[in-house]
């Protein structure tokens, strides 16, 4: 399945296809210099699978997980992008997690005011969300993606059979995002992950389905200014159980306790049950009086008010404006008993 990303300068293909790793470079340009950026956690498979398809190919192997994507990690591979002589028109590829998109992106929107950037996510998460939309970045001083500039991969190849070797965990995670986009925005998506009998068959259908979302939200608002906001549905709750809990809990899950709240009775009773079946955590661990203070220390409260995004029939939303009380009666609604 072939889809496409416009934005200001043109836009970019997203090839969504099983085994599409193995022909990477029929369906990108890969006859250049070229460095691959993966991580420890990545099976080797997939990055070999693309060097093997890479005349001049090399790779750039940072350790795992979300505390290296830092500005070490960032000046490391700018070095080896250095020691290798790659030019302005080379390119970096990414195969791996957000995480490895995040830091190979900011590295190719940096090096030489900007070269190509191919994304091959290959965490759920990283193909339904963090691939598309052109926002790279590293942490820095603490805090969580506060360096990063807006650059568009040239491609985006998503082959869903990586996610075989991916942890069960990592998956659900994944497709809380992809429920997520499902209940504000299409309720045929929505019906399909609550019915489905065969993930991994449907997968690559379910993949294309919230790309189409993400696509539409950032072709209408590539700036993050209005419509983007919708994207957050159950991320003001989500964000305040994550501050709270510290690493109990993975992003998406976090999200997936914060969705409940934010809906009708009778969207929230659906949205429920699609994540229990992919043994999400539905229910918030925390008491609202220990989650507000992170919830009033977010920039957006600044006003007294935060835009929310509330859900009153699947596939459909609206943003509503909710102060300390408000919230307050939004959490009562979803505390774990
Ligand atoms: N740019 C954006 O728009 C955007 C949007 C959402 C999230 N993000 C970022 O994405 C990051 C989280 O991404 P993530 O959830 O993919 O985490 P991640 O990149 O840390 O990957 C999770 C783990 O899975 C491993 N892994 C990756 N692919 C695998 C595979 N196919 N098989 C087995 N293991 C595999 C990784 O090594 C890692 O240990 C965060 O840094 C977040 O800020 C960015």
């Amino acid at each position: 399945m072939e889809l496409f990303c416009h934005t200001p300068a043109g836009g970019y293909g997203i090839a969504v296809e099983r085994g599409a790793i193995g022909k990477a470079a029929q369906l990108a340009d890969l006859d250049r210099k070229v460095l691959v950026v993966t991580d420890t956690g990545v099976p080797p498979a997939y990055s070999d699978a693309v060097l093997s398809q890479c005349p001049d190919g090399h790779r750039f192997v940072m350790a795992e997980g979300e505390k290296h994507k830092s500005v070490t990690t960032w000046e490391a591979i700018l070095k080896e992008m250095l020691q290798l002589g790659l030019t302005r028109k080379d390119a970096v590829v990414a195969v791996g997690g957000g995480v490895v998109g995040d830091i190979a992106g900011f590295a190719a929107a940096t090096y030489m005011r900007g070269i190509d950037f191919i994304n091959i996510p290959t965490t759920l998460l990283s193909q339904v969300d963090s691939s598309v939309g052109g926002k790279t970045g590293i942490n820095c001083g603490g805090v969580k993606n506060s360096v990063g500039a807006f650059h568009y991969p040239v491609r985006v190849i998503i082959d869903p059979d990586c996610l075989s070797t991916l942890d069960g965990r990592l998956v659900s995670e994944g497709l809380a995002e992809a429920i997520k986009m499902a209940a504000t925005s299409d309720a045929a998506l929505f019906e399909k992950i609550e019915k489905s009998r065969n993930l991994a068959e449907d997968l690559e259908d379910i993949i294309a389905s919230a790309l189409r979302i993400k696509i539409n939200v950032v072709e209408h608002d590539p700036g993050e200014k209005g419509l983007r906001k919708v994207l957050n549905f159950g991320h003001t709750i989500g964000h305040a159980i994550e501050a709270a809990a510290l690493d109990e809990y993975f992003h998406g899950e976090c999200v997936a306790m914060g969705m409940p709240c934010m809906a009708s009775p009778e969207a929230a009773g659906r949205i429920i049950g699609v994540l229990e079946k992919y043994n999400l955590p539905t229910r918030i661990p925390f008491a609202p009086e220990t989650l507000m203070p992170y919830i009033l220390h977010d920039k957006k409260m600044a006003s007294g008010k935060v835009t929310v995004v509330y859900v009153d029939k699947i596939g459909s939303f609206e943003f509503r404006q909710a102060g300390p009380e408000e919230l307050k009666c939004y959490m009562d609604n979803n505390l774990e008993k």
